[in-house]
Order: C-alpha cells, then structure tokens, then sequence
C-alpha cells in the first residue's frame, strides 16, 4: 500500500525550507520511493485559519501519515495569544504527545567542510558525530499539575517535572540500541544531585545497563555536561536525557556543527512512525527573505527515509548530495566562511537538488 508523508510548513522561515525538502522529496519519489505526500496547516499558520494551532484536520492526516516532515511553527504574532493552549507551540506539542513521538534523535554532525564555520576552534569539532537522544512527550513540558495561580496575596508559576519508570526505560532503550549500532557508549545525562525524578532515571538506566554488556554506560550532571559539550564534544558518542534537557543541549550541540541551520531530527513512536524537522525554530528576524539555511529540513528527509521508509541508499543519497553542495564551497549566510559563496535558500535547494540527480 503507498504510504503517505504530510508536510506542515509551519511559521516564519517554515515554508522557505520546507520548499527546498519538498523538492528532493519529489526526486525521490522519481527514484522509486511509492509515497503520496500532501500538505497541512500547524502553529500560527493553522491559528489564523481555524483559531486553533492544531486542527482535527491537521491531526487527522498526522495520524494517517507513516511520516510528516515540519518547517517550525511560531513567531512574534502569536506570542500574545492569551491561552496557552492556543499558542503555535502547543500545536506542535500536541502531534508530539497524541502520536506518542517519544524518542527524539538529535544527530550533531560536523561536516568536516564546516569546521571552519563553528565558533569553536577547528580541531575541537572537526570529525564530531554524537548523537543526542531526547525523552520527547513527557518530564517538566507535559507533567501535572501546572499553571499560574493566586496564593498568599500574589501570582506564583508552577510546573511539574515527573518521569515514571516505564517511560525512563522505553526512552533508555531506544538509546542503548542507538549506541549499540555506533560507537558503544552512553552517556545518561540528569541532575540526581538535587531532583528525585532522576534519581530515578539515573536508578532505571542502570538497571537496564546489564542487558547491553557492550554498551559502557556513564552519567553526568547536566550542568557538567553542557560544559563538557563545548569544551571536549567528541568525548561523546550517545547522550540520552530528559525532555527539557536534550532541549537546551542539542541547541547547544548545533553549535558545534557551524549553525543550527545544520541539525535534523527525527520524533519516534514505537511502530516507526515519526515527525521530521529541523532543531531550529521558525526564525523571524529573517522570516521571507530567502537566506535560511534548508539543509537541517533537508537532512531531516534523510533521517524520514532512514528510520520510517526503510530506504536507507536514498537516505545516504541525499546526505551525499548535501555533502557535494558543501565541497562544491555553497553557503547560506549562517555558515558561510572565507572563501565560500553565499547562497540564498533556493539556490541552495536547487545545487542540492542538481547534486542528489546526478547521484
Ligand atoms: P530560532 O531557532 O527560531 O532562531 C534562533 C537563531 O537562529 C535566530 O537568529 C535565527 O535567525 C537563527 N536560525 C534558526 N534557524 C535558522 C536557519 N535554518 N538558517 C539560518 N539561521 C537560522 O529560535 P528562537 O528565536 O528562540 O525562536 C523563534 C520562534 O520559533 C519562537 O516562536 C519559538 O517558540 C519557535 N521555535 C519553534 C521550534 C519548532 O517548531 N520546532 C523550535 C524552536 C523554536
Ligand atoms: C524544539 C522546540 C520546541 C521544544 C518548542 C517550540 C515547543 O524548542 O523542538 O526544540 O521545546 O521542544
Ligand atoms: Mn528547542
């Protein structure tokens, strides 16, 4: 049966590079890859249409996707929006929890022609392939209770942070297997130093750590490791934590590739379904202006091929193409460096395009 792939553009600089990935889409499809893929409406874009960031409609052909690649959804315009739970972001959210993305792979790869575009120095990133497993629909962004509430004469904020057991394991295999096809190691990163809820994580990886001898398990505070990331990156290989931590690491870790602009990513459920974006947001401070880097939404159609189109030689085809583009001395204005030419986003999307057909 012809699976489907729903793209959802999303907000601010979504459209312009989900234009680019849908193109090496279509060429893939030309290559044999039998998908039918149809559009749909998320975040502000969705907000403005129906009054809600995430539609029955949109939510619908989410579910009947195998795999949906996203823009970014949010933006200035949407900031004020009283209920929270009609924000862009929550839009985002919510396909997140209701097709149960739990697994969030967030590969940080230095293409050896970038190195000279991260802010650290060349020998420290140059090589760097690490991968950073993110819990994705539990911890502090979905535990209850939360809020804003009058108490004792004034407003206070509150959130909870909490992981059950069976979540901690099913995000902690994911990992172990992720470091058993790589470099067999993992790195469980929390801050048991003060929070109960990772003790408990910190208690169920090592709990789980006989069962995959090959694997060398270490933990880390987060602190530390957010540090260690920007002193010596490639002393990792697999990091795996919680929601809000992988969050603020793996923007992190884009750093070390050269840009954001350069990070896919791929949201898991456990039948292989999986949401496909860039770890960047929506941009607006260069929203319509045809100079955001696409590549991140390109990489993140390699990674929808990988891991829920088991077509692993297109997959491998396109980050050949994107490899090429970068030989070749093409630059968005985020990575550009001496000696390389400036690009816009679609003339990025069409050297990618030309380079993946000639494959
Ligand atoms: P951001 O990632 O959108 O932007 C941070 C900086 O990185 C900006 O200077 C931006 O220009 C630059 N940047 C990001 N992507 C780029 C690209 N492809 N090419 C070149 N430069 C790029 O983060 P922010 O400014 O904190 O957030 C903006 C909006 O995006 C907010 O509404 C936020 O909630 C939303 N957001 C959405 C997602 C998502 O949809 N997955 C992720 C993060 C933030
Ligand atoms: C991301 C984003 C989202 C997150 C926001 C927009 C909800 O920052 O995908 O990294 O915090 O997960
Ligand atoms: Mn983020």
């Amino acid at each position: 049966m012809t699976q489907k792939i729903l793209v959802l553009p999303g907000d601010g600089i979504g459209p312009e590079i989900t234009a680019q990935a849908s193109r090496i889409l279509a060429a893939c499809q030309a290559r044999g890859l039998d998908v039918e893929v149809e559009e749909g409406l998320l975040g502000g874009a969705a907000y403005d249409v129906h009054g809600e960031p995430l539609p029955a409609e949109t939510l619908e052909k989410a579910k009947a996707a195998r795999g949906i690649l996203l823009g970014a959804v949010g933006g200035p315009k949407w900031d004020r929006i009283e209920d929270l739970a009609k924000r862009p972001e929550k839009g985002l959210l919510g396909v997140r929890k209701q097709l149960g993305l739990f697994g969030n792979l967030r590969p940080a790869i230095t293409y050896p022609q970038l190195a000279e575009a991260s802010s650290l120095k060349r020998e420290l990133v140059a090589g760097l392939d690490i991968m950073i497993v993110r819990e994705l629909t539990g911890g502090i962004y979905f535990g209850q209770p939360r809020g804003i509430e009058e108490r004792d004469g004034q407003r206070v904020g509150f959130n909870t942070y909490v992981y059950s057991e069976s979540e901690i394991e099913r995000i902690g295999r994911v990992a172990f297997e992720m470091a058993q096809k790589r470099g067999k190691k993992l790195c469980s990163v929390d801050k048991a130093n003060v929070l109960e809820v990772t003790i408990l994580w910190r208690e169920v990886m090592e709990r789980l750590a006989p069962e995959y001898p090959d694997v060398e398990l270490s933990h880390m505070y987060v602190d530390n490791a957010a540090m260690q990331l920007v002193r010596a990156p490639k002393q990792f290989d697999v990091v795996v934590t919680g929601n809000m931590f992988g969050d603020i690491l793996s923007d992190a870790a884009a750093m070390l590739t050269g840009s954001i602009g350069m990070l896919p990513s791929a949201s898991l459920n456990e039948s292989g379904q999986g949401m496909y974006e860039p770890c960047h947001g929506s941009a607006p401070d260069i929203a319509g202006q045809n100079v955001a880097n696409p590549l991140a939404t390109i990489l993140s159609v390699a990674m929808m091929l990988r891991y829920s189109f088991d077509a692993p030689a297109l997959a491998r085809q396109i980050e050949e193409a994107v490899g090429k583009v970068l030989d070749d001395g093409l630059r968005t204005a985020d990575i550009a460096s001496e000696g390389t030419r400036t690009v816009s986003t679609r003339e990025m999307g069409d050297a990618v395009l030309a380079a993946f057909e000639a494959l």
